[in-house]
């Protein structure tokens, strides 16, 4: 069943994440391409939820920040000097209400009735910013458990083999959770309970406010503990349910960089085995991993050693790796992209690429072209049918359809001070070794020797060259490089000629050859 959107999903992550060791909040560390609070917004975005807070404090900028990035709609909410779980979500639920209160304002529905009656009322979903694996399903399966049972306050708990550290579920013997004991203040025998807290609840908002102005911090940590809110809204007469986890790793929190490892992981074969179910092929799990935002179309391929980051998108029957890597690239259906690492690239439908193929930023590749082994693109538009196959570096540049870069030109798009584009046309013909300097245009139809240097513009049509001639100097080696192997090879060669005997005709066919080049030259 949809359980019916809370009034409001609170995130906590004022905490300073001290065990990451690390200068980057840890609520911003990143898995499967996303921060962990973004994780937790994804998930809370699920529930539909009438307004979502998130509670900062330590490195308040940044963590606010990055928020405003990934949920501009999310409000912000400073925690006060006050520590702990209780804290923390007093201070966001003042901001939800003074922010409902000030929409009720704004909208004209406050006028005689008084400013209690606009503060936030129903379900408040309460999550952390460091469980990326709790995704919106479980959010919404805890929503209906609480909905269902009627209950004041619905807790998330898990059975786990290891229990340190958490604080423990105590239930009644009737099986009615009485209370959360934290692992600091539990006696031998509550701690011998592996029923954990998850810290991750649905309260009622009325009973939520009235219990957290009943903490204290007669505690082991000094702190106000949002876990006492469960026996304090027991004695105020209200239900208290849990939901146990059906599996306990999906509620595991990140505090160090193992956790951040392991819980990478457990997303990343949360995220492949759901596209192979979705119909794609993954050789090897193992060595694939795709970012939470990549899309795939079924009958899409995943070769071994391929990472999928980003906005990437592959299309059907497209196939991807080995040993690729893609940010923010579009694969267009059944094309071809062997090892290759590439960004905020479009490769078009039945295009190949690679192996061994650099995609920067801004490359556009055509329906059926081709950029092949060793080239290097940037903000390049290589049309339909055209083909870049070998070892170019093609950089700011416009490419027309059936055109060809012959192996190894380079596309000279600095001087040294200013960067330029060039443009070539429909059905060109880049020889091999070519050097374009840009701004230079070769118009459609057009050939190029190889070699050429391109300064100037090409018509359509036209061949254009300037590679010198090749002079001959006949017996040079054996003169100039005496006692060489090289000498040695020439010399065999030309008595192998002698004993064959080769035709006077072509001996002087030859000689006359040779003379034709020095006289070039
Ligand atoms: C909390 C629970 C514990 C539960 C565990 C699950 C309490 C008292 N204890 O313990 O029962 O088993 O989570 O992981 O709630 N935070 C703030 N402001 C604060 C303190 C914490 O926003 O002043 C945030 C943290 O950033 C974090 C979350 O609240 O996102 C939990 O805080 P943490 O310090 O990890 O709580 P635990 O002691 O692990
Ligand atoms: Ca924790």
């Amino acid at each position: 069943m949809t359980p019916t959107p809370p009034a409001a999903v609170m995130i906590l992550a004022a905490g300073a994440g001290t065990r990451m060791r690390s200068a980057t909040p840890k609520v911003l560390h990143r898995i499967a391409g996303r921060s962990l609070v973004a994780h937790a917004l994804a998930a809370a975005a699920e529930l539909d939820p009438g307004r979502t807070v998130v509670v900062v404090r330590h490195e308040r900028e940044a963590v606010a920040s990055h928020i405003a990035d990934v949920a501009p709609h999310a409000l912000i909410a400073d925690q006060d000097a006050v520590p702990g779980t209780g804290s923390a979500v007093r201070c966001g639920l003042s901001t939800l209400d003074a922010t409902t209160v000030a929409a009720a304002v704004a909208a004209g529905a406050i006028g005689d009735r008084a400013v209690l009656d606009n503060q936030v009322q129903g379900s408040v979903v309460v999550t952390s910013g460091d469980v990326p694996l709790v995704d919106g399903a479980l959010l919404g399966a805890l929503v209906a458990a609480h909905e269902e049972q009627g209950n004041a306050v619905t807790v998330l708990t898990a059975e786990v083999p290891d229990a340190t550290g958490y604080g423990r579920i105590v239930r009644g013997t009737d099986g009615a959770v009485l209370r959360i004991v934290e692992h600091k203040d539990a006696p031998a025998e509550v701690r011998a309970i592996r029923e954990i807290n998850a810290g991750i609840y649905v309260f009622d908002a009325a009973g939520l406010r009235d219990a957290l102005a009943h903490l204290t911090t007669d505690n082991a940590q000094g702190e106000l503990y949002l876990t006492d809110v469960l026996a304090l809204a027991r004695e105020a007469g209200g239900r208290v349910g849990a939901l146990v986890a059906p599996d306990a790793s999906a509620v595991e929190g990140v505090n160090d960089r193992v956790q951040l490892a392991a819980a990478g992981g457990a997303l990343n074969r949360r995220i492949v085995e759901g596209w192979m179910r979705a119909g794609v092929t993954v050789v090897d799990p193992a060595t694939t991993w795709i970012d939470a935002d990549v899309e795939l179309e079924a009958d899409a391929t995943v070769l071994p050693g391929t990472q999928l980051h980003g906005a990437t998108y592959v299309a059907a029957g497209a196939t991807v790796g080995p040993d690729t890597t893609l940010t923010d690239v579009e694969v267009g259906e059944g094309a071809t992209v062997t090892r290759v690492h590439g960004s905020l690239a479009k490769i078009g439908p039945g295009a190949t690429v690679g192996p061994f193929t650099y995609l920067r930023p801004g490359t556009v590749l055509g329906k059926k072209g081709k950029i092949g082994a060793f080239v290097e693109t940037k903000n390049a538009t290589i049309g339909a049918h055209s083909k870049v196959p070998h070892l170019s570096y093609v950089g700011d540049a416009i490419v027309g359809e059936h055109s060809n870069v012959g192996a190894g030109s380079i596309f000279v798009n600095y001087d040294g001070v200013t960067k330029s584009s060039s443009h070539v046309g429909d059905h060109v013909r880049i020889g091999s070794d070519n050097t374009l300097i840009a701004p230079v245009e070769i118009g459609d139809g057009a050939y190029t020797g190889a070699g050429a240097i391109i300064r100037h513009d090409v018509p359509a049509g036209a061949l254009a060259l300037n590679a010198v001639s090749q002079q001959v100097v006949e017996g040079w080696v054996e003169r100039r490089r005496p006692g060489t192997p090289s000498a040695a090879a020439a010399r065999a060669a030309q008595d192998a000629d002698d004993s064959r005997g080769l035709s006077s005709g072509a001996q002087e066919e030859r000689a006359a050859a040779a003379a034709d080049h020095k006289g070039e030259a």
